[in-house]
Formats: C-alpha cells, structure tokens, sequence
C-alpha cells in the first residue's frame, strides 16, 4: 500500500514568525531515541552544547541515555533534550525563552515504560543504583506505576506547547530509525531552515543508527492497553535469545490470556504474590461457582481470586476460612491482619465474598456436599495437616473440582505439602509451578471445564509444561519485584516522616535555647549592676536607702532570672541528652539521599 504524503508540520507563516530565534527542544517520555536524535544533530552541526565526539561519548553504556540540559541551565544550546523538560516548559515559556519547534518522538506506552523498568532491572543486576542509573523508572519507585507517570508526563509536556503555538513535530520511535527517508521528511522543513542538504541528513543517519541497539519490548505485555492483540509465541517474542521452550508457534494462547497480565489491586508482602497472574488466568478458565481458600492470612490469594471474579463479571462466591490467628509455618500474627482484610472485603467484594472466621475443622460443616469447585489449601504445611485438610474437605468437591496446593516446591522447615503432593500426582491429572515455592493444580472433578483439562495436559509435554512455567514464572517474579519496590517506598517514606518530626522537635528545642541565651544575657547584666551598686554603698551614706531599695528590687529580679535560668539550663541539658539531637546530624546526611525520591531526581532518559 502506498504511503499517505507526509505533510510538514511547520507551515510557512510560522517558519517566517520564528525562524532562527529560539531552541529546539526533544521531549516526551524518554526512552524513544531522543539522545540519538542529539547525536544526529550535533553531527549535522546543529548547536547542541555537545561536539561531535563528546555526543558520541557522553552517554551511558548500559542504558544510551544522556545528554540532556535544563531549560534553566545558563547558556543554552540551540537544541535542548531533556523528559524533564515537561516539569520546565511552563515557566520557561512564562519567563520568555523562545521555542523554535519541540520534537517529540511517540512510541507504544507499554514500551516506553518497559524500557525504563528493563533499565532498572539491568542496574540492579550489575549492582548499580536502579532508582537513579539514567534512563531508569522516572518519579516512582514502583515500577507498574510507569507508564500512568509517563502519561501524565507526555501531557504535560505537550499542554503548554500548544497552547503557545509551538510548532510540534511527531515521530514514531523505533520508525525514525529505521526509515531513513521518513526521518528526512518529518524533520524537513527544519533541515531546509537550517540549510542541511537531504544527502547530509541521509549519511548521518547511516552513520549512526545502529537498529540492532533498538530494543523492543514483547507483546504480552501490550494487552492491557489493547486487548484485541493476540498472543505471540513466545520463542518469537522473547527478547532473551529465543529460549522460548518447545512449544508449537501460538501454543501459549491457551494457557495466557490478557487477564494473565493484569495487575493485583491488593498488593500484599506474601509468597503468594508470584501466583497472582495464574489466579486470574485460572478463574477466567475454571469459571467455579463456589470458591473456598483455606489459609487467607493478610489475603493476597484469595483477593486475586476476588478481583477475577468481579472483574470478569462471574457469579462465583467466595469464602475464605481462616482464625486469622497464624501458626507454626506462616508465623503468629496480631488482629491487624483480620482488620485489614475484613475492610478490604468489606470495601470490595462483600457481594459475593464472606469471610468465615473458624479452625477449617468446624468451618466444613458449613458447606454442602459436591458444592465446591475451587478449593485452595493453604494452612498449615506438615504432611499431615495437608493431608487431613485434603481429606476432611473432600466430600464438599464437586465434579468440576480443582484443589490448589500452595508450598509443593519447599522441602525444609518439614514441610510436607510436596510429599502429600506427590501421592495425589499419581492419582489426578495435575500441573504443577515450581517458581512462589510451587503451586499444585490438582483436577479433581470428571466433569472439568475443556481448557482446565487443556492446561493440565501441559504435564505430559515436557516442553510445553516448561514454556508454561517460565511464562508464569516471569509475570510472577515482575509482580514480587513490584512489592519489594513498594516495600522500599514505604520505608523510606516512614524515614521522612520520622525526619519531619524529628526537625520540628530540634525547632522548637532550638527556640528554649534561643529564650535561655537571652535570660542569661540578663542575667550577666543584673549581676554587673548590682555588684556595681554594692561597691557604691559605702560611700554614698546619704543616699543609702533609696539605693538599698534599689538594690533590693534588684536583688528580687536577681532571684527570678536565676530561677528561669536554672529551668532553661535544665531543658537544654534535656535537648543535648535528647536522642533528636544525636540523631540529627546523620538524618541530615540521608536528607540527601532522599531527594530525589521526592522529585529532584534526574532519572534521565
Ligand atoms: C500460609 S498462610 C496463608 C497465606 C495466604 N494464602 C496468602 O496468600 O498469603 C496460612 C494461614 O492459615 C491459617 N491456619 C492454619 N491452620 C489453620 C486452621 N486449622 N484453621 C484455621 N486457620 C488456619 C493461619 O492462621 C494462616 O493465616
């Protein structure tokens, strides 16, 4: 099919209006070429504040990213690339700096956003900060929370750009790097301006666009932004050198769907976190009419399930039975954890969901025999438990019957769930995760759903079975990095808060001090007349009384100062003493260190 003709996006009237006065800037979110464009244009003599061989250079090696300036910066160059330029464009404008034209190259969200959280993985990995390498996760440390940042960023970039009427120019990244002849047209009128033949641009494209540095991002992960996309398979889609497993081409569309990708709502620090993706998948396919968790704790399972089941609009209801008390293997825990999920139930899913607080033991009479479809068994782990647990609740399967064993893939602290597991695999047709220390998935019911007996058939395929794991084992570990991000957040937001508090308590210290220093000034001076008033007694016998009444008063706000100085003496050793005051030196230093967390960061593209 033939190309539309590609307009120019400067007309002429506004050529005229501003050409040659004003800078160029790049923007957008990053992650889209735009230090490659730099590099392009300081080789086409462009004043980019960077020689040819410092463009080249100046840049990162693990992420490519650099050469950014600061619209505040003095001095600035003619072309000025930053992502942070969104944050400055507003004021710029408002103080009068000239804009000649933004580019903004525009790639798919998912792989904007991906590319940064590919950075941030690849920095941790070699040991580097991964919240401040360049071309890392930009204004937050959770790293599912990129591309609504990114969004946002994009926007109020563009905002103020329009309503000045800057001319905007518009590339599809990683387009412009392949197609030489479309980066020449979209950039034309600014070439022409600046007087740079076609043939130039052309050989400096050649010169320095290498596609095979152009990453791009797998298209599971674009479903939830379009979920029409259909699946790719997997060793065709994988960016890690095509250890897809041995699956045939689209084999993985049936055991991955767009829920698969999803994000939990209900973020909670438990093993189980790793499995989320497979919950979703599993109730989209099992569609079960009654569901039981047995072992919710602080409720990452079982609000997975809760979440699928309101999301995809099914009639299934849930139970989740637990004392909320803890024990041996998940540990003793407070009331806070039932709080939080009784509200969180509340809050949700109380339509369908009921939570039973009671010993699994006295909560099986509660349910009707052949009545449930998805029992999850998540109690206590020693072989007898799990077994006990199995048998006391299998007269309530029905025919449609799953039982999903959490804990089959942990051998120490007597675990026992992998052995009871074993003696069921023999038995059921049954796959088994090995990632989130295993989860069994046991087919207990004769009459399961087609693609529930689908998916368990993966066991008899080896590489099949290993394409599924690696597929989940992925999306599970992406969710678990997530939480150690958010954990991170909360901690070092909990340190600020302290710092906050603590910098309140050394002003308010810092002002007894202030009132101390100036009764002792007081005092210095009441001592000095009166001892000058003592030695003047003698000798001025006629005037003895009215000064001895002097001297008296005197003497009387003599006492008092002392009296507060002896309290305020006593507050200040309190404040040297107090732990605020040792510990404000060091919490200054992490001051820092915190900045960037709240904004300052350069987390350049
Ligand atoms: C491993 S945790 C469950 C983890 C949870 N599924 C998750 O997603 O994080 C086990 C839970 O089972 C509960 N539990 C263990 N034995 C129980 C029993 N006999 N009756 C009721 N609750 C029990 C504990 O109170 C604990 O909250």
């Amino acid at each position: 099919m033939e190309e539309p003709e590609m307009a120019p996006v400067i007309d002429q009237e506004t050529t005229e209006m501003v050409s040659g006065h004003g800078h160029i800037l790049i923007g957008g979110t990053g992650r889209t070429g735009t230090t490659l464009l730099v590099q392009i244009l300081a080789h086409l003599t462009f004043d980019t504040g960077y020689s040819k061989d410092e463009a080249l250079r100046q840049v990162d090696s693990l992420s490519r990213a650099g050469l950014e300036r600061s619209l505040s910066d003095e001095n600035l160059p003619h072309v000025i690339k930053s992502p942070w330029l969104a944050d400055e464009i507003a004021e710029a404008l408002e103080r009068g700096t000239r804009i000649e034209a933004a580019i903004i190259p525009v790639r798919n969200l998912f792989d904007a956003a991906e590319s940064r959280r590919h950075v941030n993985r690849q920095a941790e990995s070699l040991g580097k900060d991964p919240l401040t390498h360049p071309g890392t996760i930009w204004k937050t440390v959770v790293p599912s929370e990129q591309e609504k940042i990114l969004a946002e960023q994009f926007y109020k970039f563009l905002e103020p750009l329009v309503a000045n009427n800057i001319p905007l120019i518009f590339l599809s990244f990683p387009r412009f790097t392949k197609d030489p002849e479309y980066f020449y047209e979209r950039l034309r009128p600014l070439f022409e301006r600046h007087g740079i033949p076609r043939d130039k641009v052309l050989e400096v494209h050649a010169e320095l666009v290498d596609p095979a540095l152009i990453t791009e991002f797998s298209e599971p992960g674009k479903i939830p932004f379009d979920q029409e996309v259909s699946i790719r398979h997997p060793s065709s889609a994988s960016s890690d050198g095509g250890d897809g497993g041995a699956s045939t081409p689209g084999a993985m569309e049936t055991y991955l769907s767009p829920v698969s990708f999803w994000v939990p709502n209900f973020f909670e620090a438990s093993e189980w976190i790793e499995h989320v993706p497979f919950a979703f998948w599993l109730i989209e396919a099992h569609q079960p009419r009654t569901l039981v968790e047995l072992g919710t704790h602080g409720g990452c399972s079982y609000f997975s399930f809760c979440q699928a089941v309101k999301t995809i609009g099914l009639a299934t209801r849930c139970y989740a039975v637990d004392h909320w008390m803890g024990d041996k293997h998940a540990g003793f825990y407070g009331e806070e954890f039932f709080e939080r999920v009784r509200d969180y139930n509340q809050q949700y899913y109380a339509a369908f969901s009921r939570l039973v607080r009671s010993d699994f033991d006295e909560a099986v009479a509660h349910f009707s025999d052949a009545s449930i479809d998805l029992l999850h068994i998540d109690g206590r782990h020693f072989y007898e438990d799990v077994k006990h647990d199995f048998e006391t609740w299998l007269p309530k399967l029905s025919d449609r019957a799953i039982v999903l064993f959490h804990d089959t893939n942990v051998r120490e602290r007597n675990f026992g769930v992998f052995q009871f597991w074993e003696e069921l695999q023999a038995d059921f047709p049954n796959f088994e995760f090995l990632h989130g220390h295993g989860l069994g998935v046991l087919g207990y019911g004769s009459a399961l759903p087609q693609k529930i007996r689908t998916f368990l058939g993966a066991t008899a395929d080896a590489g099949l079975a290993a394409d599924v794991r690696k597929h989940y084992g992925r999306l599970g570990s992406s969710l678990k990095a997530d939480i150690i991000q958010r954990q991170k957040y909360a901690q070092v937001t909990a340190k600020l808060k302290e710092q906050e508090r603590l910098a309140e308590e050394l002003k308010q210290q810092a002002g007894e001090a202030k009132e101390l220093n100036e009764y002792a000034e007081d005092l210095r001076t009441l001592s000095a007349k009166v001892a000058s008033l003592q030695a003047q007694l003698p000798t001025a016998s006629n005037e003895q009384e009215p000064r001895a009444r002097e001297l008296n008063w005197h003497m009387g706000e003599l006492a008092t100062l002392r009296h507060h100085v002896a309290s305020l003496e006593t507050k200040l050793s309190n404040v040297y003493a107090s732990r605020s005051w040792r510990m404000t030196a060091p919490l200054r230093a992490v001051a820092q260190g915190f900045k960037w967390i709240l904004g300052n960061r350069r987390s350049s593209e």
